[in-house]
């Protein structure tokens, strides 16, 4: 993936343990296609070595205000020049209160100073330190200045106690700096999706499942944060990582589901069914093991409610997009879906291109006709879908 081909990203590291998830950050961004170029402090250098960030990087790291390599000794102003973020990772309270104050008494506090593109800072220290009014006053001031404060997170520390002050892992700085970079088409809406499959119990240890990932549901509720939406994701059972900024809710069953739907509908804008909900549940789940029985063993299963068109069909029915995964004749079975649970937008996809895999090759079919998505990773293409879905959404918007 090259989420940041063509990018140059400034990243300061200052003097905290975390420096090693720096090392690991800058890594990730050079795999994504980024220029990186590192400024390390006096005090980050005595966590994190310039071999190491220079052998990642593949560039000389920056450390001294006098550095010679800029031809008019401006490596203050000119490193800042011409790239899509600085990002201080990790910010230690110390560094934080300087660029609170605007002091600049070293590169990376005069880099912050003389920028002109976006400052994002990861603080990363002891709870306490965290917690003290002066860093909180500090970080509000941080933020009124318009500077993105990512993290800290919540948890085990360094110093053995337990608390805020964590710095987030390295590719949640890697997904937030990159949604940091992203227009925001659907700023303000509310996207609710489903993902996954269900679960049908026919017994506690049994049940009738099918082979959804979640991926792209996953995928596209990230892609959705990182458009500027506030979103709900109800999975099914899958082993994945809640996306930043998400809010996941777990269940098993397709009535679970249509539940915990129907419960976070109200004031949704988008509402995306990319789950693989099961089309039957036994009649009846035995409150106990099925035991082994006689050679056959017949299973009396009843229809599960279509959770997608039941939303699509509330008066108050937000903008409602479904997905078809045929194994033949797609155009014809994607618009007949379409039309039939009145949809604004579905998404199409030969099984045989998509189920289980890390890419996906779609065609998107909305009133105005089908529309190709060159095939992609799954992120690229949520990426590409949820763009469809806001031009749509404008659209609608325009003609009421
Ligand atoms: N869906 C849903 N609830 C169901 C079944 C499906 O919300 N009980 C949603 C899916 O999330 C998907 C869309 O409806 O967005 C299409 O599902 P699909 O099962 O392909 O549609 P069906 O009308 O059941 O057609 P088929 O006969 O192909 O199963």
């Amino acid at each position: 993936m090259n989420e940041f081909q063509g990018k140059r990203i400034v990243l300061g590291v200052t003097g905290g343990v975390a420096a090693y998830k720096a090392a690991e950050l800058a890594r990730l961004l050079i795999k994504a296609g980024a220029e990186v170029d590192v400024v390390l402090t006096t005090a980050g250098a005595q966590f994190v070595g310039v071999a190491t960030f220079q052998a990642l990087t593949g560039r000389r790291v920056w450390q001294a205000l006098w550095d010679e390599r800029m031809d008019n000794g401006m490596a203050h102003i000119d490193l800042t020049r011409g790239a899509a973020a600085l990002l201080v990772a990790p910010a230690t309270a110390d560094f934080l209160a300087k660029l609170a104050h605007g002091l600049a008494d070293d590169l990376l506090s005069t880099l912050c100073l003389a920028r002109n593109c976006p400052l994002l800072v990861a603080p990363a220290m002891n709870r306490q330190m965290w917690e003290n009014p002066a860093t909180q006053r500090n970080v509000a001031q941080l933020r009124a200045d318009g500077v993105s404060i990512l993290g800290p997170a919540h948890g085990e520390q360094a110093c053995g106690e337990t608390g805020a002050g964590r710095m987030l892992e390295a590719s949640e700085l890697f997904d937030d700096l990159y949604a940091s970079m992203q227009a925001k088409p659907l700023a303000g809406k509310r996207v609710l999706l489903t993902a996954g499959p269900t679960f049908e119990a026919l017994d506690p240890v049994r049940g009738l499942t099918n082979s959804s990932s979640g991926k792209m549901g996953f995928s596209l509720a990230r892609a959705c944060v990182e458009a500027g939406a506030e979103v709900t994701l109800i999975a099914g059972p899958v082993a994945l990582p809640t996306p930043r900024g998400v809010r996941r809710v777990d269940v098993q069953s397709a009535l679970q589901m249509r539940e915990a739907v129907m419960q976070a509908l109200p004031g949704q804008s988008v509402f995306i069914g990319v789950a693989a909900v099961a089309d039957y549940r036994p009649r009846q789940a035995a409150a106990h093991k099925i035991k082994k029985g006689p050679d056959s063993l017949a299973l009396e299963l009843e229809a599960n409610p279509d959770i997608l068109a039941e939303v699509a069909a509330r008066p108050d029915a937000p903008f409602c997009v479904g997905f078809a995964a045929e194994s033949r004749d797609l155009a014809a079975y994607a618009e007949g879906k379409r039309v039939a649970k009145k949809l604004g937008l579905v998404v199409g996809n030969l099984v045989q291109d998509g189920l289980g895999g890390d890419t996906n090759a779609v065609t998107l079919f909305d009133a105005a006709g089908a529309h190709v998505l060159p095939p992609a990773d799954k992120s690229e293409v949520a990426r590409g879908i949820v763009a469809h879905i806001a031009s749509l959404m404008e659209k609608r918007h325009g003609q009421h």
